[in-house]
């Protein structure tokens, strides 16, 4: 698909990088999530060995569209538009890296928020501020963000709009990494770059077991780790992973991603 609000670009070691275009602010307006929600798509059809998502060097994104508000009506379907495109683009097989640069506000932080990863460069702004409006988050914010940081945080922050600068974000568990604005790029390349030479398969299973156990009793998410653990070894991978470490020691091996 030819997108007009983000470009969608793979690397020859086979990472995507989706950037947000839509303007200065990147405001995430129903046209741009559809765009999301077709660049997930395409890439679950095809799954590269880790994504990035990115911005320009102000504005990761500055949140849903306030100019296409309205009243309930609008809400019901402006809500789960956005809710389901990040949903998409969370359900990847790879690890998402979100590199935020600049403000990651409302649905610019839920956006964020749904990936796997944040790396943040030390300009970077979060928050969700949804409430200076006189609503609320309404695309995973009040969910993924006390998940993350915790519930009183999470509380806080919904209910004060209060944007975080970098390193608080870092010490809040909200940013993964903080970083060099002009060293953003890089490191999730870095990363990214890492993560594609490692056994795909098995990558996405700790993903897929990581993400179900988030959201169940211990109990379950143990089993769910034993199944894997079995489902895990009958990969190619496995069995050269293995095997490499036995003839040549740790972190040798060369994966197939089968
Ligand atoms: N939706 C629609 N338009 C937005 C927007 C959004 N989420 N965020 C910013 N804009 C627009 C502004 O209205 C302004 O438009 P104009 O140039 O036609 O006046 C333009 O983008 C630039 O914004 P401005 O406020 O002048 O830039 P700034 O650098 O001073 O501040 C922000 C940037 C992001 C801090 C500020 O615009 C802001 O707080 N935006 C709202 C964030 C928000 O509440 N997001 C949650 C939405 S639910």
């Amino acid at each position: 698909m030819a997108f007009e609000l983000l470009t969608l670009e793979r690397t020859d070691d086979d990472v995507a990088v989706l950037t947000l275009a839509n303007g200065k602010v990147n405001a995430l307006s129903g046209e741009l999530v559809a765009e999301i929600h077709a660049a997930a798509d395409e890439l679950a059809a095809a799954p590269p060995a880790a994504v990035i998502v990115t911005g320009n060097e102000r504005f990761f994104a500055a949140g849903a569209d306030i100019s296409q508000f309205g009243g309930p009506e609008e809400a019901a379907v402006i809500g789960p538009r956005i809710l389901e495109s990040l949903d998409a683009l969370a359900a990847l097989p790879c690890l998402v890296i979100a590199a935020v640069s600049g403000y990651a506000l409302g649905g610019g932080c839920e956006l964020a928020l749904a990936c796997d990863y944040r790396i943040a460069s030390d300009t970077a702004v979060f928050g969700q501020p949804e409430i200076l409006l006189g609503i609320i988050p309404g695309g995973g914010g009040t969910q993924r963000l006390p998940r993350t940081v915790g519930v009183s945080v999470a509380k806080e922050l919904c209910i004060t709009g209060r944007q975080v600068a970098a390193e608080e974000a870092h010490r809040i568990g909200l940013a993964d990494e903080v970083v060099a604005v002009d060293e953003l790029q890089d490191r999730a390349m870095e990363l990214a770059v890492t993560i594609s030479k490692g056994p795909r398969v098995a990558q996405a299973i700790a993903k897929r077991v990581i993400d179900a156990g988030a959201q169940t009793a211990l109990a379950d998410g143990l089993r769910l780790e034993q199944e894997a653990f079995v489902e895990v070894f009958r990969t190619e991978d496995s069995q050269i992973g293995v095997k490499s470490f036995l003839e040549n020691g740790p972190g040798k091996a060369e994966f197939t991603g089968r």
